[in-house]
């Protein structure tokens, strides 16, 4: 099981994004066709010393215990950068918390890619149990299913950016980065009215220059299910079950494959009877009183 930022490495700022090598994940592209993608980058918390890779960056990184570092807001967008919609700072105080217990245990189910062949099932067991859950958008997949996006945010779950297109960002120019960012933006104020307050890099990999651009709070996780690589409910529920999740977790799902959609409808009961809150990221960071900034990355609450 690897956990994306090790919640255990309390202290650590220093995030090193490395690409691993040889290892493809096939991802349902947009227009229909299968697109393989290089996986997502293997991610390491370090407590001090420098990121071991030529091509990470240091990132400012938020942790459980941690207090975020002020100064990275969204607003470095050089001039002749497209502007995004989202420039302004995060705001905490405008998040329903209605229902949410803040002393009782929460946990974060978190959806990428989509929306896709899961998303309907997901939806319908998450409203099943009174489950809320964060959706990592495509822009290209919300103009593919707009009515699939606009069902979820009516359903009150937090629809979030991903990109457009699913590069890695850091790869990109600044410019290009925007355009990702934007062309989401429309895409989702087109299909639901909806602006998108969080964003997931592709791969989960991100840089200094990357993240000093974005005027959204930067979204990874804790619990990686390997669902995009097993794509079996009964594998996906195992690396649930060895996780042991716990209040705080951020867990990543796929809702591109049908059975990332299986395992969900049995593992959300589940968590239900263990006592978890299911709740969006912007949920969990708000009721626990983590004080959100645009440009500094979360990987648990
Ligand atoms: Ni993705």
């Amino acid at each position: 099981m690897k956990k994306k930022c090790s919640r255990k490495k309390i202290g650590a700022v220093l995030l090193s994004v490395m690409l691993s090598l040889g290892l493809a994940l096939a991802l349902a592209g947009c227009g229909g066709e299968e697109t393989v993608q290089t996986q997502q980058g293997n991610v390491a918390t370090q407590a001090n010393g420098v990121a071991n890779d030529p091509t990470a960056s240091v990132v400012q990184i938020h942790t459980k215990g941690v207090k975020p570092k002020k100064g990275h807001r969204g607003d470095a967008v050089p001039a002749d950068a497209e502007q995004t919609a989202a420039q302004t700072p995060y705001d905490n105080a405008s998040v329903d918390l209605t229902g949410i217990d803040p002393e009782k245990p929460m946990i974060a189910l978190t959806f990428d890619d989509g929306p896709g062949e899961g998303t309907e099932r997901i939806l319908q067991v998450l409203t099943d149990n009174g489950a809320k859950a964060t959706f990592f958008e495509l822009g290209c997949n919300v103009e593919k299913y707009p009515d699939l996006t606009k069902k979820l945010v009516d359903a009150g779950m937090q629809v979030a950016s991903h990109s457009y297109s699913h590069p890695d960002l850091t790869t990109l120019s600044k410019k290009e980065v925007a355009k990702e960012i934007s062309k989401t933006e429309n895409a989702m104020a087109q299909a639901a009215d909806h602006q998108p307050t969080m964003l997931r890099p592709p791969y989960g990999a991100i840089n200094e220059s990357v993240s000093s651009q974005l005027a959204y709070p930067i979204i990874l996780w804790d619990v990686d299910t390997q669902d995009w690589s097993s794509r079996n409910a009964d594998a996906i529920c195992a690396e649930v079950e060895a996780a042991d999740p716990s209040d705080g977790d951020i867990i990543l799902f796929h809702d591109i494959y049908t059975s990332s959609a299986e395992a969900i409808e049995r593992l959300v009961p589940q968590f239900k009877q263990q006592g978890f809150q299911m709740v969006t990221v912007a949920q969990m960071l708000a009721a626990k009183g983590i004080d959100v900034q645009n440009g500094t990355t979360y990987c648990n609450a």
